[in-house]
C-alpha cells in the first residue's frame, strides 16, 4: 500500500459500462496516497460524469483536446503524459486498446498515451465475445510486447447477460496489482542514497557571493532515477532552480558549503546510506569575514581574504560504513583523467564520474553530458554524449549491480 504513496497516476477512463467502477478505483488510489489525475474519453462521459471523478480525485478532469475555442486554449497532453509515474487505463475498451496499438491520436487520452514517457497499465473490460475476439487478443499481445502491463479481467456475469471473462477487475484488485507492479519495478527498494547537488553560494555581504554555474540537473536526474528504482534519497541541495517532486526524495535546501556539510553529515547520522553521491560543485573557498549588511560600492575592499572550505565528500566517505558505495564527480577543463584518479584515492571513492569542459555539450548548464566512469586506473568506461537522464540511468545500473553484492545498511 505504501508503495502508492505520492505516486502520480494518470487514470484513463474509457467508454465501458464498467466506467462507474472508476469512481471506486479513484477512491482506492487516493486512499493509498496516490495523486490521481483523470483523463476521460468522450465515450466514458456517456457512463459517468467528470464531476464525480473530479470531486473524488480532487483535480479537474481532462477530456477534450481543446478547452476554449474562442480563447484558443488547449489541454496540454504532453504535460499530462510527462506528469504521471504511470498511466492506468481502467476500464480499457476494445476501441481504446486498438487505438493504442495503431498509435492513433483522435482523443485526448490517446494523445496523452502517445506522448507519455512513463509505463502504461491497462485493465480491459468488455463483453466476453469482444474480449475473446482475435482482434482484441492480438491487440493485447501487441501492447504487452511493447511493455504495457495488462491487468486481466475477471470472470463471471457480464452486463450483456453473458457469462465469461471480460469483467473489469475489481478496484481493490487493480490497486493491489498496481502496488505489486510498482514494487516489482523497484529493485532498489529498502536502499538509501545520500546525494549532494548544485553549487554553493559563499556570502561576501548581504547580497554578494562567490558561486559557480552548476545547475544541479545531473544530480537531480540521478536522485529521480534512484527514487524511481525504489530508493529513498536524502538530497542536500545548494541553490538550484529545479523543483523535485518524488515521494522517495527528502530534500534539504542549503546555501553555503558549511551548511551543506552540516546537513549531509546529519542526514548520514540519521540514516546510514547504501550509496553516497557527491555531485555538488562545492565552492573551494569562502570569504573569511563576510559582512551581514550590503557593503556600499565606495567601501568595497580591494582584495578578499579567503578560507578553504571543507571537503564535504571526503568527510562523508570517511564517516560512512565501509560497505557504502561512494561516488564522486569531477569536472575537468582538460582530459582530467589523472585528476580523477587522484580524487578517487584522496576522497576514498569507489567511482569518480568524470566530465570534461573540453567535450562539447558536457558539464555545467547543459541538458546533456559526456562522462567517463573511472573505477580505477585499469577500469575506465567511456560513454557518448547523452542526456543527463541517460547518464543517470547508466550510473543507476552500476549502483544497482554494486549494491546487489553488499548488505543493506539501514
Ligand atoms: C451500453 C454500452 C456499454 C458498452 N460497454 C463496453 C465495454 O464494456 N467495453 C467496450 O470495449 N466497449 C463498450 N461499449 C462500446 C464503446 O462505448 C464504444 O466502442 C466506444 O466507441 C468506446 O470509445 P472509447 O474507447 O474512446 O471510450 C459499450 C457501449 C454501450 C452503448
Amino acid at each position: 500500500m505504501a508503495m502508492l504513496k505520492g505516486r502520480r497516476v494518470v487514470l484513463g477512463v474509457t467508454g465501458s459500462i464498467a466506467a462507474y467502477k472508476s469512481a471506486l478505483l479513484v477512491r482506492e488510489l487516493v486512499k493509498a496516497g496516490a495523486k490521481v489525475r483523470v483523463v476521460m474519453t468522450p465515450g466514458a462521459q456517456e457512463f459517468i460524469t467528470p464531476l464525480t471523478l473530479g470531486t473524488l480525485s480532487g483535480h479537474p478532469v481532462h477530456s477534450e483536446l481543446t478547452q476554449d475555442r474562442n480563447a484558443g486554449t488547449w489541454t496540454d497532453h504532453v504535460e499530462l503524459g510527462l506528469w504521471g509515474d504511470v498511466i492506468l487505463v481502467a476500464p480499457a475498451t476494445a476501441h481504446t486498446l486498438s487505438g493504442m496499438v495503431e498509435g492513433r491520436g483522435d482523443n485526448l487520452l490517446l494523445t496523452v498515451l502517445l506522448s507519455a514517457k512513463c509505463p502504461v497499465v491497462v485493465a480491459p473490460a468488455m463483453d466476453r465475445d469482444m474480449f475473446t475476439h482475435e482482434a482484441t487478443q492480438a491487440n493485447l499481445q501487441a501492447l504487452e510486447k511493447r511493455g504495457v502491463h495488462v491487468i486481466e479481467p475477471g470472470e463471471g456475469e457480464l452486463a450483456s447477460g453473458l457469462e465469461g471473462k471480460g469483467r473489469l477487475a475489481e478496484p481493490e484488485r487493480i490497486r493491489e496489482e498496481l502496488t505489486a507492479w510498482f514494487t516489482e519495478r523497484s529493485p532498489l527498494l529498502g536502499r538509501h542514497a545520500l546525494i549532494t547537488v548544485g553549487p554553493t553560494h559563499e556570502p561576501l555581504d548581504a547580497v554578494r557571493f562567490i558561486g559557480n554555474r552548476s545547475s544541479g540537473r545531473q544530480g537531480v536526474a540521478i536522485a529521480l532515477e534512484l527514487a524511481q528504482r525504489g530508493m529513498t534519497v536524502d538530497l542536500i541541495a545548494g541553490p538550484i532552480e529545479i523543483e523535485v517532486d518524488h515521494p522517495g526524495i527528502r530534500r534539504v535546501n542549503v546555501e553555503t558549503a558549511l551548511e551543506m556539510e552540516a546537513a549531509a553529515q546529519s542526514a548520514l547520522l540519521n540514516r546510514a546510506p547504501d550509496v553516497i553521491i557527491g555531485t555538488a560543485a562545492v565552492a573551494d573557498v569562502r570569504p573569511t569575514s563576510p559582512t551581514s549588511e550590503k557593503t556600499a560600492k565606495t567601501n568595497l575592499p580591494s582584495s578578499i581574504s579567503l578560507t578553504e572550505n571543507p571537503d564535504i565528500l571526503q568527510g562523508l566517505n570517511e564517516a560512512a560504513p565501509p560497505s557504502c558505495y561512494k561516488v564522486g564527480f569531477a569536472l575537468a577543463h582538460d582530459d582530467g583523467l589523472e585528476a580523477a584518479l587522484r580524487k578517487l584515492e584522496q576522497k576514498k571513492c569507489d567511482l569518480v564520474v568524470l566530465n570534461s569542459l573540453a567535450d562539447k555539450g558536457a558539464g555545467f548548464g547543459h541538458t546533456t553530458n559526456q562522462v567517463r566512469f573511472v573505477h580505477g586506473p585499469n577500469r575506465i568506461d567511456s560513454f557518448d554524449l547523452k542526456s543527463k537522464q541517460e547518464v543517470a540511468v547508466d550510473l543507476a545500473e552500476v549502483i544497482q549491480s554494486q549494491l546487489s553484492e553488499r548488505p543493506t545498511l539501514s
